[in-house]
């Protein structure tokens, strides 16, 4: 096992720049995931890792390690691919075998890990398929099996889960975090879906453009997203924004919306944003849909007509119209109101997230 750390790594393909200065760092064990749009260099990131592609400069370190001019076979790491490349004249133990094989490991040892693996993965009784007679499921974590079976110190998948449909997609992910957690092996993954992120994650990296826009632990970036691009990109519904102008009273932070005002109290604003206000600062206010609740809890609210409702069934999701804005707000669904309602939505004043509107930075 080892930590990984990216030191100011930047990666070109000729003249084109597509990763920018990475500075990134997997402690011992930890799951660390790639998060972004497609094309932002997520892929390229973890090639660079594998030692698949060289980076144009910087550093990969694994413990105290300088992997970064090592060929891929020098790094003892492990990779899982989206489209799984399977041998489809081997059966799964083949499959999983082979690796191991190559390395000249003793056939006892490689029976006795791959039998470890396919028990850790529930692929015991399919030993002796094909991977054409195996589900898309089933092939993907034979995929992972070959993988682990290897013992890597560290472990690499990119976007493994996206050839699954949805309720796979979700089984296979817990099984991946579980056989993460149960071989405590640093594990790195790429995924665009932020809910994957989310669950699977001890840190993300939240990636756009060839830059890291913030790296955390999933709730610290759920709560506390550095820009605009992360607020966006991350929690499902989508966060709302609004534009506020800001007023800074003695005591609380006004927002003012129209004819509607939220006022969060000091306690709640970081003292560096009280200081970098100017007079009629404007701002973009966002605001979770799960975080505003139709008659729910919370400090603040607002008064809104109702145009649109969608139950998902665990909630109902409302649009809500405020004098010209819109917002998707949350519902009980036993209580959600009809187009057309005028509700009162409430939200906690500590979980109103302010952005520069010409940066785009935290406020
Ligand atoms: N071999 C290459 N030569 C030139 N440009 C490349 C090469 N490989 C990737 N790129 C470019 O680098 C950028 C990042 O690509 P990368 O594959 O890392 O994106 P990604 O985040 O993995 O996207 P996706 O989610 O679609 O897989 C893209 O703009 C892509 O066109
Ligand atoms: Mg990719």
């Amino acid at each position: 096992m080892a930590s990984v750390t990216l030191r100011r790594m930047s990666k070109s393909y000729g003249t084109v720049p597509v990763i920018h200065s990475l500075d990134i760092e997997v402690p011992d064990g930890q799951f660390l995931t790639v998060l972004g749009p497609s094309g932002c260099g997520k892929s390229t990131a973890l090639a660079c890792i594998a030692g698949l592609e060289q980076p144009t400069s910087g550093q990969i370190i694994f413990g105290n390690s300088d992997v970064t001019r090592l060929e891929p076979h020098e790094r003892d790491v492990a990779m899982v691919f989206q489209d799984y490349a399977l041998y489809p004249h081997m059966s799964v133990r083949e499959n999983m075998s082979f690796g191991l094989k190559q390395q000249k490991v003793a056939p006892t040892t490689i029976k006795r890990q791959v039998d470890t693996a396919a028990e850790l993965l529930g692929l015991t009784q399919l030993l002796a398929r094909r991977p054409a007679e195996l589900s898309g499921g089933q092939r993907q974590r034979v995929a992972v099996g070959r993988a682990v079976v290897r013992n890597p110190s560290v472990f690499l998948m990119d976007e493994p889960l996206s050839n699954l449909d949805a309720s796979l997609r979700i089984k296979t992910r817990t099984e991946i975090k579980r056989l993460q957690r149960e071989l405590g092996v640093t594990s790195v993954f790429v995924t665009h879906d932020q809910e994957e992120a989310m669950v699977l994650s001890d840190c993300v990296a939240v990636m756009s453009g060839g830059d890291l826009q913030q790296f955390g632990a999933p709730m610290e970036v759920y709560r506390n997203p550095a820009n605009l691009f992360v607020a966006a990109f991350i929690g499902s519904p989508a966060m709302n924004f609004l534009e506020v102008t800001l007023e800074n009273t003695s005591d609380a932070l006004i927002c003012h919306l129209g004819n509607q005002a939220l006022k969060l109290p000091h306690i709640v604003v970081h003292p560096a944003t009280l200081s970098k206000l100017k007079p009629g600062q404007k701002a973009l206010m966002g605001l979770r849909p799960t975080d505003l609740v139709i008659e729910g809890h919370g400090d603040l609210s607002l008064k809104g007509k109702v145009f649109l409702v969608e139950p998902v069934g665990s909630v109902s999701y409302v649009d809500v119209d405020l004098d010209g804005w819109s917002v998707k707000a949350t519902s009980d669904p036993d209580r959600t109101p009809a187009s057309g309602d005028v509700v009162t939505l409430n939200c906690r004043s500590g979980r109103v997230c302010l952005f520069d509107p010409d940066t785009e930075a935290r406020l």
